[in-house]
């Protein structure tokens, strides 16, 4: 039996444009390739939980337009019940990426029917909190939101997973609320009030998070590799699965996807967490995030091959 997620959080229509380098002021520079495919990190994270074989609820909003339409079809296709999610009559939220050289993703995104979610659609999704399910939210939509569903999730006794991306002010108690808390460094930069993360220092933030907020936490560092670290307990690292890197959108959304396989299979810490950096590695190999997701099939194979990479360092 597979377990049960619950995705709260935004989709978006990516727009990337591949190119060598970032264009300087005043230049027009012309891609050398685009590409143009659903995202938006609550999608992504929800076809990367289906593409694993877990069962994947997700709640959000589209626009009423022809993004939004591609949307929803692309998530069902990838077996994520889109019941809950409501189309507005607004844009939809879409990004537009600068990829430039090998792995350098810039994205700026416009909110759109994201910002359309609002507590009372989340009183809508008690029928799926009764499910008991790992609920997992991030912050492309409103944080008033997101502080509505942890409480009213954790009230339904839902194990709940909050990926802090992008960074925003959160009350203490939504955060200590979370059984996981999974941030990059620029993310753990803003909520650890520091000016810089890196692999060297992150052993001592991340505990010191974990220990304010009574939590488990992860830090993912990108080439870095991630920290993971429990409540009073020792942080663990695990190095960035080595592969050529082609194109990282939707790196940090597929770790999730591998993280809430491991949490809902069963799996120890540290199964998880090399899970979850096969995922990302496999993602970063193909341009595009929900595309280049894998499967279970194409995960498994690679543990070993983590593992092997991992005793080698
Ligand atoms: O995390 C990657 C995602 O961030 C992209 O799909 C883009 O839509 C932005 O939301
Ligand atoms: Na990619």
């Amino acid at each position: 039996e597979s377990g049960t997620v619950l995705v709260i959080g935004s989709l978006n229509y990516d727009y990337i444009l591949r190119t060598d380098h970032l264009p300087q002021r005043g230049e027009t520079l012309t891609a050398l390739s685009y590409q143009t495919c659903s995202g938006g990190k609550g999608a992504n994270q929800a076809v990367q939980c289906a593409k694993l074989g877990l069962q994947t609820f997700m709640a959000g909003a589209v626009g009423n337009d022809a993004m939004g339409d591609f949307l929803l079809e692309n998530l069902a296709e990838y077996g994520v019940d889109t019941g809950s999610i409501k189309t507005e009559p607004v844009t939809s939220g879409f990004a537009m990426a600068n990829a430039a050289g090998k792995g350098n993703v810039f994205a700026t995104i416009v909110e759109g029917a994201n910002g359309t979610v609002l507590p009372r659609d989340i009183d809508r999704l008690d029928p799926l909190f009764a499910r008991k399910p790992l609920v997992i939210l991030q912050l492309e939509i409103p944080a008033e939101t997101v502080e509505y569903a942890v409480t009213r999730a954790k009230r339904c006794s839902c194990p709940v997973l909050l990926n802090t991306a992008p960074a925003a002010a959160l009350r203490k108690e939504t955060l200590a609320a979370c059984d996981f808390l999974v941030m990059n460094e620029v993310e753990a930069q803003f909520y650890c009030g520091v000016s810089s993360i890196t692999p060297e220092n992150a052993g001592q933030h991340i505990r010191n998070i974990s220990a304010e907020y009574g939590n488990t936490c992860v830090f993912t560092l990108g080439a870095g590799g991630a920290v993971l670290c429990s409540e009073g307990g020792e942080p663990a690292f695990f190095p960035a699965f080595e592969t050529e890197a082609v194109e990282t959108t939707g790196a940090g959304d597929s770790f999730i996807g591998g993280m809430a396989y491991g949490l809902l299979s069963g799996l120890s810490g540290e199964e998880m967490m090399s899970l979850a950096s096969c995922c990302s590695g496999l993602t970063i190999r193909k341009t595009g995030g929900q595309p280049a997701m894998p499967e279970l099939t194409d995960v498994l194979p690679l543990l070993e091959v983590y593992r092997r990479q991992r005793s080698g360092k």
